[in-house]
């Protein structure tokens, strides 16, 4: 049975939808106000109770082939398709990302559940040449069992199949908590699960905050915790899981993203690249720049194109096609990024555009309670130990950072951060782009290009404090299988590698 907005939206339980008993909240239109809809908030025993359906599943989904599970995703990935603009707008409702940003985020989750299951037919693993002609040597994988899935609000259809699709694929079962500020589209990729007839407890939905989040990271029952969010909740979970011996976490944090701009680059390009990474999604996506690093010859042409656009970039009505910039996701996030924002003035940098708050009458009708925000973009020196140009704002908070010599300077500048999620450089010397491709501290690195809109094909990840060395989309595989190297003797007798003996040896002999 399907809810919808009129009645409290329930947690999908081994293939049951579950009432809520408890406490509920509320989803918001960011960028009206208006409410959604209302939900459960789940409790520990909800989490529990789903993580044991997830569990008790688990062995009959591992004994189906990869090619038969992956016939319940091609549902989900048909449905997506005819379903693009409809699920587009209903994300855009939600968490406010203009539609057509909206109508990506349902593609790119198509793209991955297609990979996902287009995966299954792959060849796996590898055959590998063993010392004894008479050895076969092999690597397989085998799933690790329960997989408890933790997603952000930015990109609230894409991102769970980022974790949930391979991790189905490869024969493991889900627990999955959406974020709270956008449990409709929860509930939508739920029903999605519903509608493919996936077996009972295969996948699972809980609505609620951090600590049914919390209790998904406590269980000893889950094998693998894929989370996706803040650096600083992403740590606290991998040094929690640390130390339960045999769970795996695999974290995707924030950034604080630059795009480098040398003395050698093609300004056009360099100006389209930085707008678009730094005020697509109004900044809220991980790999949005919040630091543009200009070469001195270029810095004067470069800030007055760059200064210019965003006095003027549009920011309105997320569903109105005209609209670059939508509304910030909610109430407490407007108060962290104008704190930032008093912040920069306070440390005494240079500020170029101060569109914090937006002119009444730049705010459409209807749409006075929304959480608006407009550009905010400085010069800072790339060397002041300044909290805005170091810490995370995820917003459209830009410091234009000037520097001076060649490209290892800029890399230097582009490396002083914590972070190592995603940045590009913008340069037509193949030298440069060379020197930043080797150098730059990065796990997402593009060259001509904003340092947005990977493709799930590829690995999504960062390093330092952006990942923990599992990176999401394709290569999730790896935080949820386990490789296993499988040998099997065809010989009567048994022969070792390295030379060693296989003769028992007894004090008799
Ligand atoms: C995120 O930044 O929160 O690379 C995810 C991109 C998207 C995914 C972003 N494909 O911009």
């Amino acid at each position: 049975m399907s809810q919808d907005s009129t009645t409290v939206g329930g947690h999908y339980i081994a293939g049951e939808w579950v009432t809520p008993s408890g406490e509920t909240f509320e989803s918001e239109n960011p960028a009206t106000g208006e409410t959604l809809g209302r939900f459960g908030r789940a409790t520990s025993g909800d989490v529990d109770r789903a993580i044991d359906a997830a569990a008790e599943a688990f062995a009959d989904w591992r004994g189906l082939s990869h090619v038969d599970r992956a016939e319940y995703l091609w549902e989900i990935y048909h449905e997506l398709r005819d379903r693009t603009d409809e699920l587009g707008a209903v994300v855009t409702n939600e968490c406010g990302k203009e539609i057509n940003e909206g109508r990506a985020d349902v593609v790119e989750a198509a793209h991955m559940v297609e990979w996902a299951a287009g995966d299954a037919r792959h060849p796996k693993g590898d055959v590998v040449p063993s010392e004894i002609a008479a050895k076969d040597a092999y690597m397989r994988r085998k799933p690790r069992g329960v997989v408890g899935c933790i997603t952000p609000w930015n990109f609230p259809v894409a991102i769970p199949f980022w974790q949930m699709a391979v991790a189905l694929v490869e024969g493991n079962t889900v627990v999955w908590k959406p974020a709270e500020q956008t449990p409709r589209c929860g509930q939508i990729v739920a029903e999605l699960f519903e509608s493919a007839g996936i077996p009972d407890g295969v996948f699972n939905m809980v609505q609620g905050f951090g600590d049914a989040g919390a209790a998904i990271v406590d269980s000893d029952a889950v094998d693998t915790v894929l989370f996706t969010g803040s650096a600083e909740v992403g740590h606290e979970i991998a040094d929690q899981v640390a130390s339960q011996p045999g769970t795996r976490a695999a974290c995707e944090m924030g950034g604080k993203n630059a795009v480098v701009i040398t003395a050698n680059a093609d300004i056009e390009t360099a100006v389209r690249s930085a707008v678009l990474s730094s005020f697509k999604t109004t900044g809220q996506r991980c790999v949005s720049s919040e630091r543009l690093i200009v070469h001195e010859d270029v810095y004067k042409e470069f800030k007055s194109r760059f200064v210019d656009v965003a006095q003027r970039v549009s920011v309105g009505d997320p569903l109105d096609e005209s609209t670059f910039m939508g509304p910030l996701i909610e109430a407490q996030h407007k108060e962290k990024v104008t704190t930032y924002n008093d912040l920069a003035r306070e440390e005494g940098v240079e500020v170029l555009v101060d569109r914090t708050d937006l002119d009444p009458d730049e705010i459409p009708d209807g749409h006075e309670a929304g959480h608006w925000v407009g550009p905010f973009v400085y010069e800072a020196d790339p060397d002041a130990e300044l909290r805005c140009t170091r810490e995370e704002v995820f917003g459209p908070h830009v410091a234009l950072l000037p520097y001076n010599g060649d490209i290892e300077r800029a890399v230097e500048i582009q490396n002083d951060t914590e972070y190592g999620l995603a940045g590009a450089i913008i340069s037509e010397d193949y030298r440069e782009i060379n020197y930043y491709r080797d150098h730059a501290e990065l796990g997402l690195a593009y060259g001509n290009l904003p340092c947005i809109g990977a493709e799930v094909q590829l690995p999504f990840g960062g390093v330092k404090k952006s990942g923990n060395g599992y990176p999401s989309a394709r290569e999730v595989i790896e935080a949820v299988t386990d490789r296993t190297a499988w040998t099997l003797n065809n010989a009567e007798g048994i022969e070792l590698a390295q030379g060693l003996s296989a003769d028992l040896k007894t004090d008799d002999t």
